[in-house]
């Protein structure tokens, strides 16, 4: 007995049995302030994941810590993804909600020999930033261009383009004009809007000024996307027969019961509506929506930050818990599995996810809520913003 222990201490020194460790996750996002229901979405998700899972890898415990960015702030973000690597020991970074924030992280990764893991970050160049850098999202170029024949179909051959002027407006922009114009389209003027702007009365005078027969739209989802959509209804540009397209952040369900009926056929597309009808997205909402305690406040980030610990689980599987960022990536190049939104991929070239871009009609259902009930599907959809 004596001489197996002193043989197993001889071989743990040696580091010859695998033992187990605390893999720590350092997740960064909004935990108060104006956008402190998105941070809780991303908190839901990763709850939902472990509430479904458990919170081990193998011998290794999973544990999760929050650091909290309230607005697109890149030093703070900067600031804290150092001290979860240094002081912390964290081996993953994810989370990021604002573009800005995951952009500031990228220059760490290499030399932290840090995967970062987007939950939710929006512009296309992120995964260009870094090699350790993969996304569990989407990007607005990905949702922003189906949306521009669904115009042209409706009978918006005059459309103008409204977007908050940072990486995933412009880059939200682009992929709408070119694909809008490709399908025949014309755009009569593009708007981009400071980032800080809540009072949306002098744009929407200007969009009806325009000519414009459809607006697109995106600014990121919180209070802009809800002040812009009741600007929408109240300035009258529905009743002067305007039509409404955008990204599905415009159409978060959470802000849907402050919409009311006047939101009722606004069309989005997007890669996830919490109504997605599928046993996986039965089991990942009721389990999300008990972490957050009131099922009205359930939105998509949750979903990009369970599938984000999907990817983290196989990274840690393949690396045994063991820092090794290029291996961990490298686990998760090509995996596919059935998420809540339906079928995904990380793409192996560009490590962003492949998926299922929906159209979806703001409705009501025969309870009176409201949801976005999906009514067209645009397959396995890759980014056409890293296209050349
Ligand atoms: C982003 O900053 O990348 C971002 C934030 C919120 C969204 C979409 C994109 O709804």
């Amino acid at each position: 007995m004596k001489r197996m222990l002193a043989v197993a201490v001889a071989a743990l020194m040696m580091g010859g049995i695998a033992h187990a460790e605390t893999v720590k996750v350092g997740v960064i996002g909004p935990f108060s302030g104006p956008f402190a229901l998105q941070g809780k979405n991303f908190k839901a998700g990763i709850d939902a994941y472990m509430a479904l899972n458990g919170n081990k890898v193998g011998d290794n415990t999973v544990e999760v810590i929050y650091r909290d960015v309230p607005q697109a702030d890149p030093a703070q973000s900067k600031s804290l993804a150092q001290e979860l690597v240094v002081k912390e020991g964290v081996q993953y970074l994810a989370g990021f909600y604002f573009t800005p924030d995951a952009m500031a992280v990228t220059p760490l990764l290499k030399q932290a020999n840090v995967p970062m893991v987007v939950m939710n970050a929006a512009t296309s160049a992120i995964v260009t930033k870094s090699p350790y850098v993969v996304r569990t999202s989407f990007t607005t170029a990905q949702n922003s261009a189906p949306i521009a024949e669904v115009a042209v179909a409706r009978g918006a051959k005059k459309v103008i383009t409204v977007v908050s002027d940072y990486g995933p407006g412009v880059d939200s922009e682009t992929a709408f004009q070119k694909a809008f114009k490709a399908a025949g389209g014309e755009i009569v003027d593009s708007i981009r809007m400071p980032l800080a702007t809540n009072d949306f009365s002098p744009i929407m005078q200007r969009i009806k000024d325009s000519g414009a027969e459809g607006l697109f739209a995106f600014l990121p989802s919180g209070p802009p996307t809800l002040g812009f959509v009741k600007a929408y209804n109240e300035n009258g540009l529905k009743a002067a027969g305007i039509q409404f397209f955008g990204t599905g952040d415009l159409a978060q369900e959470s802000d849907l019961p402050a919409l009311g009926d006047a939101a009722l056929g606004i069309l989005t597309t997007f890669h996830y509506a919490v109504s997605h009808d599928s046993p996986e997205n039965k089991a990942f909402v009721a389990a999300a929506e008990k972490s957050l305690g009131d099922p009205k406040e359930m939105t998509f980030p949750a979903v990009g930050a369970y599938d984000g610990m999907h990817v983290i689980y196989k990274m840690i599987e393949a690396t045994g818990g063991k820092k090794d960022a290029q291996k961990a990536v490298d686990a998760v190049k090509g995996m596919s599995w059935m998420s809540p939104r339906g079928p995904v991929t990380i793409d192996p070239e560009t490590r962003h996810v492949i998926e299922n871009i929906y159209l979806r009609e703001i409705a009501k259902a025969a309870d009176g809520t409201y949801y976005n009930k999906e009514i067209q599907t645009f397959e396995k959809q890759g980014d056409p913003g890293l296209e050349k």
